[in-house]
């Protein structure tokens, strides 16, 4: 698939972000960059822990990052892994992309140049967002 200018820059840092990753125990390297409003560029990478279930995505990595250093706004983000099949977010990490994100495009890329882009109302139809809390009738934890 053809990619536009503002793409190829985004999965360029999201490839070289990929080459920090600390996969030790999968051995899968992802890479991931989120542009914010400003045209600043975040990226991360997946990062594993022995106790397996503390493993952050490159995705998250990269959202928090850029949540921590005070960007809000966001256009899009993009994520790269070696793999044939283009590897899209998994299910955590889309919850976290349309709470922090919302519907932005989502460039997926593997090594060889394969491209595409996803919005993310395709990737999490029907989701579940914060003003939810606000609609239960529920008092609460007297039980
Ligand atoms: N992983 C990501 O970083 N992003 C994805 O979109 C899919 C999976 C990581 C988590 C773990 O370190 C490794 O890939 C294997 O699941």
């Amino acid at each position: 698939m053809t990619t536009t200018g503002v793409e190829e820059t985004i999965i360029e840092a999201a490839t070289s972000a990929r080459d920090c990753a600390l996969a030790q125990f999968s051995k899968f390297c992802v890479g991931a960059a989120l542009e914010a409003e400003d045209g600043t560029i975040y990226t991360g990478c997946n990062i594993e822990s022995a106790a397996y279930e503390l493993t952050m995505c490159a995705e998250r990595v990269t959202i928090w990052k850029a949540l921590s250093e005070g960007a809000r706004k966001f256009k899009r983000i993009a994520v790269v892994a070696d793999t044939e099949r283009l590897t899209p977010p998994c299910g955590a990490c889309r919850q976290i992309i349309w709470e922090f994100c919302g519907d932005i495009p989502v460039v997926l890329a593997n090594l060889r140049g394969d491209t595409e882009t996803l919005q993310m109302a395709f990737l999490l139809p029907r989701p579940f967002e914060a003003d939810f809390l606000d609609e239960t009738s529920e008092e609460g934890q007297d039980r």
